[in-house]
């Protein structure tokens, strides 16, 4: 008896050696590329081998989608970055999803596909997240990410700096654990910054950027791209290799003009925004601004009716006006924060309109002919909320615009039954702010910037020389 007990010890040690080990995601799973009828669903394992992604309107999923992963060595340790293409959807429907690799299964996870019709959505906008690592987390950085995720947006950007170190493993894999939670569920759309403009022990920040995501234009450099979300179309835009890139596409093949020369002929589209880090001007002492985003793209956006464009580089809240073009720095998402410069004032400058030192994100919510924008500190208190406007986008006669019914079923309310987001009558019973009023946090603060780092104390793996406060550059 005692003989054939020690036996079945041996047997099962036997099967266990035999057996591959279990793999554990060693990122994500995350979400890229969100479209009508598809997305992409990244993550990386250290562990060879297919890649399964279950998909369902519910958690009994039903379908399975897989693929292989590419193979990234570095430092004799391989890892796996799997891309996977979940397509044939239908819009505007909530899907479950899990990942299945080497033994293990993930839990649940869900997305929603863009809708077919028009109606409202909201998009978060915040950056510089950058610092923190396994072991030692960036409370702000992991705050700012639990309030994006209460907000309950379709998408979510980054306006650069996501890392300290773009080329850094280390940095990024600490990234991708603060943010799970949110990137699992909401596709994330990142803008590269200087931080991430990186080289490293063999490692380029390019190098990591090119395997982690996967944007929405697959035939352009990862790092700039565009793309369409029901009446809104984004523009995302790399300043950091403004010579190797923004130039010669931008100026000389003229990309940017042709892609929102497209979307102001897209009659379904009456909202443009544009993403890039390094904003034109700076309420940072020491800082100007940056060049090429002063000289060559504020040009474009003033000539093509830009509505806003979002950036980051410095850590703080500002919004200016310039040439016409409302700038929003939205710089306060785990970043050491900056002061304002105190000569002259940020408040004496022409087109200024808010500052705010504080972590913080951006809440937009956009409706048929109003978007409505507000930033909050993470304690939840507002810091600045304006509006823009436009005529209505025009979409096809069955997502109709106009409520003439009694049933509440579409984007413009006009009866007493009121059932959506949009706020347009007297009985304020939503979540969306629809007056013009606002009511902006006082501020304060002026201005360095060009795309090379030029400040007086260089901090930081990137090259990055500014006269930070933050012991880190930039
Ligand atoms: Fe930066």
């Amino acid at each position: 008896m005692r003989t054939g007990k020690i036996m079945l010890w041996i047997v099962g040690l036997c099967l266990l050696i035999s057996l591959p080990a279990a793999a554990d995601l060693t990122k994500g799973p995350y979400l890229q590329n969100l479209d009508i009828d598809r997305v992409t669903i990244c993550f990386e394992t250290d562990l060879d081998g297919q890649g399964a992604v279950e998909v369902g309107t519910d958690t009994g999923y039903g379908e399975t989608f897989t693929g292989q992963g590419t193979a990234f060595t570095h430092d004799g340790v391989t890892v796996y970055q799997y891309k996977i293409a979940i397509d044939d959807r239908d819009a505007d429907t909530l899907y479950h999803y899990r990942v299945v690799h080497g033994g293990v299964t993930t839990e649940d996870f869900s997305f929603v596909t863009e809708p077919d019709h028009l109606t409202p959505f909201r998009f978060v906008v915040f950056g510089d997240s950058r610092g923190g690592a396994i072991g030692s987390p960036n409370i702000e950085h992991e705050a700012a990410i639990a309030a994006i995720i209460d907000e309950g947006p379709a998408l979510y950007f980054n306006t650069g700096d996501l890392v300290s170190g773009g080329a850094s493993l280390d940095n990024w894999a600490y990234f991708f654990v603060a943010e799970h939670d949110l990137m699992a569920n909401v596709p994330l759309y990142p803008i590269f910054g200087n931080h991430e403009d990186d080289e490293e022990d063999g490692l380029t920040g390019d190098d990591n950027w090119g395997r982690y995501f996967a944007p929405p234009d697959a035939n352009r450099h990862p790092t700039y791209y565009s793309f369409d979300y029901l009446n809104a179309h984004f523009v995302v835009i790399d300043v950091e290799k403004w010579e190797t890139l923004l130039v010669p596409d931008i100026l000389q093949n003229g990309w940017l003009r042709d892609d929102l020369d497209a979307a102001n002929e897209n009659p379904k589209t009456n909202f443009t925004f544009a993403f890039l880090h390094e904003p034109p001007f700076s309420y940072k002492a020491g800082r100007t601004g940056n060049t090429a985003t002063l000289l060559i793209l504020n040009p474009i956006f003033r000539d093509y009716g830009v509505d806003a464009v979002f950036e980051g580089h410095d850590h703080f809240y500002a919004r200016h006006e310039m040439g016409g073009i409302n700038h929003i720095v939205t710089g306060g998402g785990g970043a050491p924060l900056y002061d304002f410069q105190t000569w002259p004032q940020p408040q004496t400058m022409p087109g200024y309109h808010a500052h705010d030192k504080s972590n913080h994100y951006m809440v937009i919510d956009l409706e048929p002919e109003i978007a409505t924008l507000r930033a909050f500190r993470l304690d939840g208190t507002l810091i600045d909320e304006f509006t823009l406007e436009h005529d209505p986008p025009v979409w096809p006669a069955d997502d109709d615009t106009v409520d003439d019914d009694t049933v509440d079923d579409d984007t413009v309310d006009d009866d007493t039954l009121d059932d959506d987001t949009l706020d347009d009558d007297t009985g304020d019973d939503d979540e969306i702010d629809d007056d013009a009023t606002d009511d902006d946090a006082v501020d304060d603060d002026a201005v360095d910037d060009d795309t090379l780092d030029d400040d007086a104390v260089d901090d930081d793996a990137a090259g990055d020389d500014d006269d930070d406060d933050d012991g880190c550059g930039c």
